[in-house]
């Protein structure tokens, strides 16, 4: 008879804990154990190590799976959830099998030793067989959808309940997000005005809510400045739009007459030469119709901005041009036009920014591109696999998330169809022409930024913080994946990472017929033939799932929490001349008062951290029992806290602070 150790760990959170009978089965190269009650009386609780003998009559020889089951006490059902197993062989080995996952009743786990292994590593049969039943299983729980046609495939589950374990909530983060939809409004004090269909009767009437963040407050004071409307395009919930211009579209015809007084005596040509003027086209709007919002027609434009860093280093709105074709009844608005025009004008532009920030740059380009990175994780790559450890955080909570968006926010009567102006027919086409025109080189900042022109403009924190996240992302995996892949020839014939990629390509990006392309007509490869391609590959899905998902994310409620500032609807035309724009017709046009507080209520939701989240860095899951990720992990985390402290001590000296990079403020995945 030999004896193996068994030491569970249960996880040391809400409910982890169970009472229901668990079972285990060691599976070796030589033999098998019998299946076994891990029988205790007080039950597994919270954070508890328990040990336990199993005996066999032989050795298993070398550990290939540890099954688990569980089986209620006394008809009672409830869930556990186990951090990791480690098994103490007759060998005198120490194996650890990591877990963190919920274990249902009705559930079994097969777990692999914690040591990463390449498909072509793991060359004993049973390990090989092992490996591809599980990814039959998850191809089995983890299926494609298509959710519009010309948008990225989803995954086939209408309900978070009906998840597997490994990608379900926490009770915590459930608990903490039902409770705030619900309250929302309370927590805002705002109950009141949910139903009221009047306009604002003025501006301060707008200062109804005391739950305000320090960028709130600064939006308030400073909303229809210049400075501040033009700050917003580099530092704001959407620092994408900008881009440098150095000749200016036939469509938008502003003239030196008109920016005379903007640019100081000095000509656009001039100015365009010297890099200073900059554009903002909302093309992408061209055409849409405004949803109705309670009855009540709401109207879209596609502007135009012209832009002017000024020699202080301002970005100033000098000219907006509210529609795509020039024409009459377009007029160019002007900083020198009366201030209601150009104050409208603004307004105008911050609501096409709500429609294009929220479908394009939050939804499409981080929400459901993190969740074609998840599913085809889950699909293609089996827990042993090193990519798979690599990026389990990065996935962490990202398909109930976006059950949920589909189900209460883009839905027929979600958020955006019942308040915003973007909501409706319009949310699925605008969804589809982003999807159609997203490249590969703008999901990866330093392309990004060298093609938009912009990696020399002053006070841009947005790129100075995500170009240092970006190359510590990127060192950290260029030695992680090194490690397993020696050289190109690894990367080729890893059959699991190429479904992996040939899947993102297809699913993901609607790439067509992968063995023959190379990549869509966008840049999104359909296979990787060298380490390098890999290693920027990864680098982008990390980044996009963190860092980006930060940027566009955590500000929803600071920036879009004052109304005028990111109004979700307007409900009248925009003027097609100058001189006729009154207070009252600006009041008539921002949002009524319960579409304005609905808003709100959404935006402050949306913008929460959850107790349980896990800032980039911090991988709790313990996935990775070798020495070099270990270490690679720890540097990593020292890079990070680096970065953060000269953050902060950079944001000692603005008047606001761009805190949405500080990787301490990051969350590892797309969770909110
Ligand atoms: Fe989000």
């Amino acid at each position: 008879m030999v004896i193996y150790t068994v030491t569970t760990y249960t996880g040391n959170r809400h409910l982890a804990g169970t009472n229901n009978f668990i079972y285990i089965k060691l599976r070796g190269t030589e033999d098998e154990s019998e299946e076994q009650n891990l029988y205790c009386m007080q039950g597994f609780w919270p954070g508890s190590e328990q040990e336990f003998k199993i005996d066999c009559k032989a050795s298993l020889g070398e550990l290939i799976t540890v099954k688990l089951f569980s089986k209620p006490f006394m008809g009672l059902c409830d869930q556990w959830f186990c951090d990791k197993i480690r098994i103490n062989t007759p060998e005198g080995d120490e194996i650890f099998f990591p877990c963190y996952c919920w274990l249902d009743w009705n559930e079994k786990l097969y777990l692999r030793p914690a040591k990463a292994s390449l498909v072509f590593q793991d060359v004993k049969l049973i390990a090989q067989r092992q490996r591809m039943r599980h990814l039959v299983e998850q191809q089995k729980s983890f299926r494609w959808r298509v959710y519009a046609e010309g948008t990225p495939q989803v995954i086939d589950h209408d309900s978070a309940t009906t998840l597997p374990p490994e990608v379900q909530f926490s009770f915590t983060k459930e608990n903490e997000f039902y409770l705030t939809a619900a309250q929302q409004l309370v927590v805002l004090k705002l109950t009141g005005y949910a139903d009221c269909r009047n306009s604002w009767e003025s501006i301060q009437q707008l200062d109804i809510c005391e739950n305000r963040s320090k960028t709130i407050e600064y939006c308030r004071e400073h909303w229809d400045e210049d400075e501040f409307f033009g700050y917003q395009f580099l530092n704001g919930l959407n620092p994408m739009m900008i881009q440098r211009c150095s000749t200016l579209p036939e469509k938008f015809p502003v003239t030196d007459d008109m920016v005379k007084d903007s640019l100081k005596g000095s000509s656009l040509e001039q100015e365009m030469k010297k890099g200073n003027i900059f554009l903002s086209d909302y093309k992408i709007l061209d055409g849409l119709v405004g949803n109705v919002v309670s009855g009540r027609q709401q109207y879209l434009t596609a502007p135009l901005v012209l832009l002017y860093c000024n020699p202080h280093g301002m970005m100033l709105p000098i000219a907006i041009q509210l529609m795509q074709k020039p024409s009459k009844d377009n007029p160019i608005f002007l900083p020198t036009d009366s201030k209601a025009d150009w104050t409208l004008a603004k307004i105008f532009v911050r609501n096409a920014e709500f429609g294009v920030h929220e479908i394009d740059f939050h939804l499409l380009r981080t929400h459901l591109l993190a969740e074609v990175f998840t599913v085809a994780t889950l699909r293609n790559l089996p827990s042993p696999h090193p990519l798979h450890k690599l990026l389990f955080p990065h996935i962490r909570y990202t398909l109930q998330i976006n059950i949920m968006a589909r189900s209460q926010l883009i839905s027929k009567d979600g958020f955006f169809a019942t308040y915003t102006g973007v909501g409706g027919r319009s949310l699925e086409e605008l969804l589809k022409r982003a999807t159609a025109s997203l490249t590969y080189r703008a999901l990866c900042l330093p392309d990004n930024i060298s093609d938009r022109g912009l990696k020399t403009v002053p006070n841009y924190y947005y790129r100075d913080d995500g170009r240092k996240l970006w190359d510590i992302i990127n060192k950290f995996v260029a030695a992680f994946l090194s490690h397993y892949y020696e050289h190109d020839a690894h990367v080729k014939k890893d059959t699991e990472l190429q479904c992996w990629i040939t899947e993102i390509f297809t699913n993901g990006f609607l790439g067509s017929d992968s063995s023959v392309v190379r990549t869509t007509p966008l840049g999104i490869p359909s296979s990787f033939q060298t380490l390098q391609e890999l290693i920027k590959f990864v680098t982008m899905v990390i980044f996009t799932t963190s860092a980006q998902h930060a940027a566009v994310n955590s500000g929803q409620y600071d920036f879009g929490g004052w109304m005028p500032n990111y109004p979700t609807a307007l409900r009248e035309p925009p003027p097609n001349e100058k001189g006729q724009t009154t207070e009252k017709a600006i009041l008539e046009t921002l949002p009524d008062v319960g579409t304005t507080v609905n808003g709100m209520a959404v935006l402050t939701l949306l913008s929460k951290d959850a107790a349980d989240h896990y800032p980039l860095g911090h991988f709790p899951e313990h996935l990775h029992d070798e020495e070099l990720p270990s270490k690679l992990i720890e540097d990593f985390q020292k890079d990070l806290e680096e970065l953060s402290d000269s953050i902060e001590h950079r944001n000692k000296k603005l008047e606001l602070p761009y805190t949405y990079l500080n990787p301490k403020n990051v969350d590892n995945s797309v969770a909110i």
